[in-house]
């Protein structure tokens, strides 16, 4: 079951946007672009993504069905490659790019991880469309700054994900004797709660492969190290050898001792699908997860309920999907017409209600989505934004590979925790 916005309230929200847009274009000298330009017959635009199947190709489908109603005679190709968080893709674009066999567009993270596209000269700037398609104030300057390499743009973002989330089965704490609706303000009242979960004979805290435990690794380092401390681990002002950055590690060992066994064959969808399905408590999850429990028919307050990771309220963990246009595209004007939906309100509004991301344009009106999705547009707006590692919007690709392999190699027992945070620092170089 995938919500869509009735129609009556997305008209709103495209006249609430066409009238900012008109000011927008007041202030920029620049009129938005018409919906739709001149395709042939024969165009088409393959889109490469991650969003391969379940919740994530429900949003992917909303964009795609977007382009056909604009752009009906440019044909989307699905390039999507499965694996959460690009897990898989993002080694097999490289192995295109490289090859000189771009898709049209393809998927990237907001922050570090555009700027290795951009020094290899694989991707275009731009900022010619914002100007043509009036984006140039749609979105926040915490967003558009991480868009940006040496003044110049380099994508368009589709949305905003939130990572410091749990996500959990109050069914299950209840049944445990815990308050389904505490929401724990330190990692040690957590893991207290993770005792008694365990003694009533259910999983605590539900993880998947690799991805997933850096994911939970850096909500960790966040919880322990506060915002300052852990952006520090990202420009270099936290020491990784430091005794912060042990303690913090241990406290990740403990939760992990809390965590599935199994957790190396499962991607995410099985982590949140044991919490829907009462077989576990808890799972940190991006707000991705949000999609899953609603496809899946479950209710927001009854059959699942959201906090920020214990220790990281008041903090937005940041990531943004954005779609670039990659040198030696061969559709450009396919890729023109994806850009083009992938900005445009009705894009943003179809794609978000799927997606369980909050839309990167500022200027879309936040009754049309959910409680949940309400809660991450005020708390964009009101917390300290640190940037995700796990996405991409703090790491280059190569820093973030290292951390996931010493990661793996600490969490299957291949490594001690000394020799893991000696496998950290190596990483930071
Ligand atoms: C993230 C991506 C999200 C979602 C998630 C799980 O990297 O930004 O949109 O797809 O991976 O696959």
């Amino acid at each position: 079951m995938t919500s869509r916005p009735r129609p009556a309230a997305l008209a709103a929200a495209v006249v609430l946007a066409a009238a900012s847009l008109t000011a927008c274009a007041d202030q920029s000298g620049s009129a938005p672009a018409a919906a739709n330009t001149v395709e042939t017959a024969t165009s088409e635009v393959e889109v490469f993504t991650w969003w391969a199947s379940g919740s994530e190709k429900v949003g992917l489908d909303a964009l795609v069905d977007e382009l056909g109603a604009r752009h009906p005679h440019v044909r989307f190709v699905d390039a999507a490659v499965a694996g959460g968080a690009g897990s898989a893709a993002k080694d097999l674009l490289q192995s295109r790019l490289q090859a000189n066999d771009p898709p049209d567009t393809f998927q990237v993270h907001a922050g570090a991880e555009l700027w290795d596209y951009v020094e290899a000269g694989q991707i275009e700037d731009v900022a010619h469309l914002y100007v043509q398609l009036g984006l140039r104030d749609a979105f926040p300057d915490e967003l558009v700054e991480r868009l940006l390499v040496d003044g110049k743009i380099y994508s368009i973002p589709a949305n905003i994900h939130r990572a410091n989330v749990v996500w959990a089965n109050p069914g299950v704490l209840a049944a445990a004797g815990l308050d389904p609706a505490a929401a724990y303000p330190t990692v040690e009242d957590w893991l207290a709660a993770f005792e008694v979960v365990e003694a009533a004979g259910r999983t605590p805290l539900a993880v998947a492969t690799t991805w997933t435990q850096v994911h939970l690794l850096e909500t960790i380092l966040l919880a322990e190290l506060g915002p300052e401390a852990y952006v520090g681990l990202w420009d270099g002002t936290t020491e990784w050898a430091s005794a912060e950055v042990t303690a913090a590690l241990e406290t990740f060992e403990k939760v992990m001792s809390f965590t599935n066994n199994d957790r190396d064959g499962l991607d995410w969808p099985d982590a949140t699908q044991r919490v829907m399905d009462g077989e576990a408590a808890f799972t940190v999850m991006g707000d991705w997860a949000l999609a899953a429990f609603t496809e899946a028919g479950k209710v927001e307050g009854t059959d699942f309920t959201y906090f920020p990771v214990p220790g990281t309220h008041g903090v937005f963990d940041f990531l943004a999907d954005s779609f670039t246009l990659p040198v030696g595209a061969p559709n450009p004007e396919g890729a023109r017409a994806w850009l083009e939906v992938v900005g445009s309100v009705e894009g943003q509004v179809e794609f978000n209600l799927a997606k369980g991301s909050i839309p990167a344009r500022v200027d879309i009106d936040p009754t049309l989505f959910s409680p949940y999705q309400q809660t991450a547009i005020s708390s964009f707006t009101e917390d300290t934004i640190v940037p995700s590692l796990a996405h991409g919007a703090a790491t280059r690709i190569a820093w973030l590979n290292a951390i996931s392999d010493a990661t793996s190699r600490f969490t299957t027992g291949g490594s001690d925790l000394e020799t893991f945070q000696a496998d950290l620092v190596a990483a930071a170089g």
